[in-house]
């Protein structure tokens, strides 16, 4: 498959994902979106790889959606883009592997709304983080509004979104947007091997341990409860292959093989 602004490469069981805009910091537009789309529907090449990590060429993650693309947009094409952009970010958060965003430079607006659709972020120290849409007289519209309150809690959310100020990697790790700090030009370095880790564990508990996560978070924790008990239970019948060979690799003191 061709694209003009990703590249993707495999490392082993590792998928590599490189947003390639570096001219306009790899912000997001209607043809990035497409090639995304196309890109995390393709079925052969997910099913390839254990763990996905997305990065950005150059000196950004990823610097938001396209403010000059948007100046023409209608009110029609404007609804369009965050539906399409909210589209692509919920079939990487929904995606069967564990998604790392190795954010090596700015991750602003629609960028930091990318990263936070994927499970686990990494950033450079020298990184900023940000959603400065309150500055341009916008919102951010690919579910941020909706995705950072979840991840740092309301507060914190309306503190980011409303002052619009850019915040240092390190702030961002602690306030948990960020789960890992990597000197700078090592983030892809940090990140393979986070990801190499994750590649050895069971592909079915990672892929259920994010449908809980992800879906429970849209539940009460009664019925999430219920839904953690019933997929749990289905691990000691219906799908029983990978916790039988775990089990059984313990046991035996070897590792497992999946
Ligand atoms: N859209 C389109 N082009 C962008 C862009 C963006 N979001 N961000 C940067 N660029 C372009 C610049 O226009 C510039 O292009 P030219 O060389 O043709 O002028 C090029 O990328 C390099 O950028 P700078 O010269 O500005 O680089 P810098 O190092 O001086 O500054 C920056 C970097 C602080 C990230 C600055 O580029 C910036 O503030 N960018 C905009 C960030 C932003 O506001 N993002 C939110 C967008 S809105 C959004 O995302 C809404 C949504 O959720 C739907």
């Amino acid at each position: 498959m061709h694209f003009n602004y990703l590249k993707f490469e495999k490392r082993d069981k590792i998928g590599i994902l490189t947003l390639n805009r570096p001219e306009a910091l790899n912000a997001l537009n209607e043809d990035v979106f497409k090639e995304l789309a196309c890109f995390l529907d393709d079925k052969e090449t997910i099913q390839s790889i254990r763990v996905l990590v997305i990065t950005g060429e150059g000196k950004a993650f990823i610097a938001g959606a396209d403010i000059k693309a948007m100046q023409e947009y209608s009110t029609q094409t404007a609804y369009d883009f965050s539906e399409i952009g909210k589209k692509v970010f919920d079939q990487i958060a929904n995606l069967d592997v564990p998604v790392i965003a190795a954010i090596n430079g700015f991750a602003l607006g629609g960028g930091l709304e990318l990263a936070l659709s994927c499970d686990i972020r990494v950033a450079s120290e020298k990184a900023r983080l940000g959603m400065p849409e309150v500055n341009l007289g916008l919102i951010p519209g690919f579910n941020g509004t909706q995705r950072l309150p979840r991840l740092v809690g309301a507060g914190n959310a309306m503190y980011l979104m409303m002052l619009g100020e850019g915040i240092t990697a390190g702030e961002a790790y602690q306030l948990g947007v960020v789960q890992k700090l990597a000197p700078p030009e090592t983030v892809l370095e940090v990140s393979l091997e986070l990801a190499g880790k994750i590649a050895s564990k069971s592909p079915n508990a990672l892929r259920l341990i994010k449908e809980m996560v992800r879906n429970g978070l849209e539940l009460s924790s009664k019925d999430a409860g219920k839904m953690e008990s019933k997929e749990f239970g289905r691990l000691f019948k219906e799908d029983q292959k990978e916790r039988e060979e775990g089990v059984t690799a313990f046991l035996e003191k070897r590792k497992p093989n999946w």
